[in-house]
């Protein structure tokens, strides 16, 4: 999968791709990051990317030339190609939206600064815009890198792990059960004795009982859009 990010800090981006699981994604050629530098694209003296809004007020607004050239020059004409904004207008990314963006075959994620974007960017460059949550960061770097990372280990064969992302929290609608390694005994705490039975059939039914309680006592909203079956909602009312 492709990703085209354009931004005005480009050096955010190596060392986090030059990192585990995203860097030997990277080796592998199942994802390939481009990180463009937005600052390319101008063509004045001063290399200005945003100026000062019509109508007054506080803050600096990006301008559109530079963006739309940076765009149109590297993505040329591919349809159907989505350009993303990342912003805290847009639409809150979660497990969902990550599935749905990993079905792409290339994506282009533009990072914004200052105090936000020319509003002819949003009406005719981009096809999304997307925030990370209800708060407001300094800019879309961060944002960026939280999108590939999410989408990227959807994707088959970036996890080591055949079943992948398949069991995580929040993949199958719910948060994921408790985990426990060697040794058997901490400080006094034990691995719950069935773990270390070996009979996979109860290991299973502990294993989604433990995380329809957690999803019951931490985020009972998530429980309200998750297909459950008879035996979840039998435990569940046991549990009431
Ligand atoms: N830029 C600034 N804040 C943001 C947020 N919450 N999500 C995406 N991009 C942003």
């Amino acid at each position: 999968m492709e990703f085209d990010v354009f931004t005005l800090l480009p050096e955010v981006f190596p060392s986090y791709l030059e990192t585990s699981i995203i860097k030997r994604a990277r080796e592998r050629n199942l994802i390939n990051v481009r990180v463009h530098n937005i600052r390319d694209y101008t063509h004045d003296k001063h290399h200005m990317t945003d100026d000062t809004p019509y109508g007054g007020g506080g803050g600096m607004v990006m301008k559109p030339e530079p963006i739309f050239e940076a765009i149109e020059t590297v993505l040329g004409a591919e349809p159907n190609l989505p350009i993303i904004l990342l912003t805290p207008q847009g639409r809150v990314f979660d497990q969902n939206v990550a599935q749905e963006l990993s079905q792409h075959p290339r994506l282009a994620i533009i990072c914004g600064r200052y105090e936000g974007f020319d509003e002819r960017i949003r009406e005719h460059l981009v096809t999304d815009e997307i925030s990370i949550g209800d708060y407001v960061l300094t800019g879309g770097e961060l944002p960026a890198l939280i999108l590939i990372d999410a989408i990227a280990r959807l994707l088959p064969e970036v996890l080591g792990d055949p079943t992948g992302a398949q069991d995580d929290s929040h993949a199958m609608g719910l948060l994921e059960y408790p985990h426990y390694t060697r040794p058997p005994e901490f400080r006094g705490w034990k691995t719950p004795d069935i773990l270390l039975s070996g009979d996979h059939a109860k290991i299973d039914k502990w294993r989604r009982e433990q995380a329809l309680l957690r999803t019951l006592k931490k985020r009972p909203d998530m429980l309200e859009k998750t297909e459950l079956s008879k035996a979840d909602l039998k435990f569940l009312e046991s549990q009431k």
